[in-house]
């Protein structure tokens, strides 16, 4: 299996992952609508601008090319924003997913790794989430990846397709040596938002709710770095080449830091403190979310190379301090 095609491969996963591909000696085509990714982050191989949910673009994409799998990154992603524009979750996340499926099962392409997300389980109701925990999204977008994860179940039943639903805890971290990194137009996440303050005069960063039932009143989370993420696509490649049917793992260090530990954390890599202040809960978020990865470790061989905050923290702190000249303007 040597020639992959990553959709979503000019996003922020999506861009690590062709980077390993491509230095593990696979070749890569990158599909992607630059909705939120960068041509700039595509440095390992052709990019196709197009949209999931242009049937024809990508009719064009597969005719006349041959691919061993597809990596699926296209998504709408932000909790938050899916719960006030849900439609648009749904079409990208589902009617895109099924779109492609289609055009695989058209072309014969019969191997799918896909990007899942903590998201789908909702709110614990364990301490630590393996994948037999219930799933009860609690916001449209982690519905309609759980919605995508069905598909992939009846599309193994009925067309013989081999998937891997990879479901990821919070993605952190850059490979700024490579040049790539976290880079949204509009920034929601904990950790570039945090390092942004650090670096400009701006607005202090908020604090989503310090009222939950965790140890400090702030959110938990499970960070995992990109390169760690993608490690575990390539495995996926592996594993589909010996089983059949749709599988699921989740992948996440195994460790929580609430956001008060996340701010402490990075106060002691950028050397200064971080002014904070604390605002209302955001529509969306659950108290606290950290994976057991055991069954990634075993069946797929999963070794994550970043397993401490700090390290991540760094590596996100060289990316921020000095980004490359596509990276977007922030609002
Ligand atoms: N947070 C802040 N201030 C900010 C940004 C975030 O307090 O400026 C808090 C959030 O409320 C949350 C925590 O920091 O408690 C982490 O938030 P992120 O936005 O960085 O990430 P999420 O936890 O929302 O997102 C992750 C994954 C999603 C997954 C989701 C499940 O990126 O794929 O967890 O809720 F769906």
């Amino acid at each position: 299996m040597r020639d992959i095609l990553i959709c979503g491969g000019a996003g922020y996963i999506g861009s690590h992952m062709a980077q390993w591909a491509a230095a593990h000696g696979y070749t890569v085509t990158v599909l992607d609508n630059l909705s939120t990714g960068h041509a700039g982050a595509v440095r390992w191989g052709e990019l196709i601008q197009a949209d999931l949910l242009d049937t024809s673009a990508l009719e064009r994409a597969f005719k006349g090319r041959r691919f061993d799998a597809v990596m699926h990154f296209c998504a709408r992603s932000l909790v938050g924003e899916s719960v006030s524009r849900p439609y648009e979750y749904y079409t990208n996340n589902v009617t895109g997913t099924l779109n492609l499926l289609e055009t695989m099962r058209r072309h014969e392409v019969s191997k799918l790794v896909f990007s899942s997300t903590a998201a789908v389980f909702g709110n614990p109701i364990h301490d630590v989430i393996d994948e037999n925990h219930p799933k009860a999204p609690i916001n449209p977008y982690g519905a309609s990846k759980l919605m995508a994860e069905r598909v992939l179940a009846d599309a193994a039943h009925a067309h013989g397709l081999r998937s891997v639903a990879l479901r990821y805890f919070n993605a952190a971290g850059a490979l700024p040596e490579h040049g790539i990194g976290e880079a949204h137009a509009c920034e929601t996440h904990l950790i570039p938002n945090v390092l942004r303050s650090a670096l400009t005069d701006g607005p202090a960063l908020k604090i989503f709710g310090d009222d939950y039932p965790t140890s400090d009143g702030t959110c938990v989370r499970d960070y995992v770095h990109v390169q760690d993420l993608a490690q575990a696509h390539a495995l996926a490649l592996d594993f589909m080449g010996e089983h059949e049917g749709a599988h699921a793992f989740n992948l996440g260090n195994g460790q929580g830091f609430s956001v008060h530990e996340v701010i402490a954390a990075a106060a002691s890599v950028v050397g200064k403190a971080i002014p904070f202040e604390i605002a209302p809960q955001r529509a969306g978020d659950p108290p606290k979310l950290v994976a057991s990865s055991s069954k990634a470790r075993e069946q797929l061989g999963w070794r994550p190379q970043w397993t401490a905050l700090t390290p991540i923290l760094e590596s996100a702190w060289r990316w921020h301090r000095a980004p490359p000249s596509w990276f977007p303007n922030q609002n």
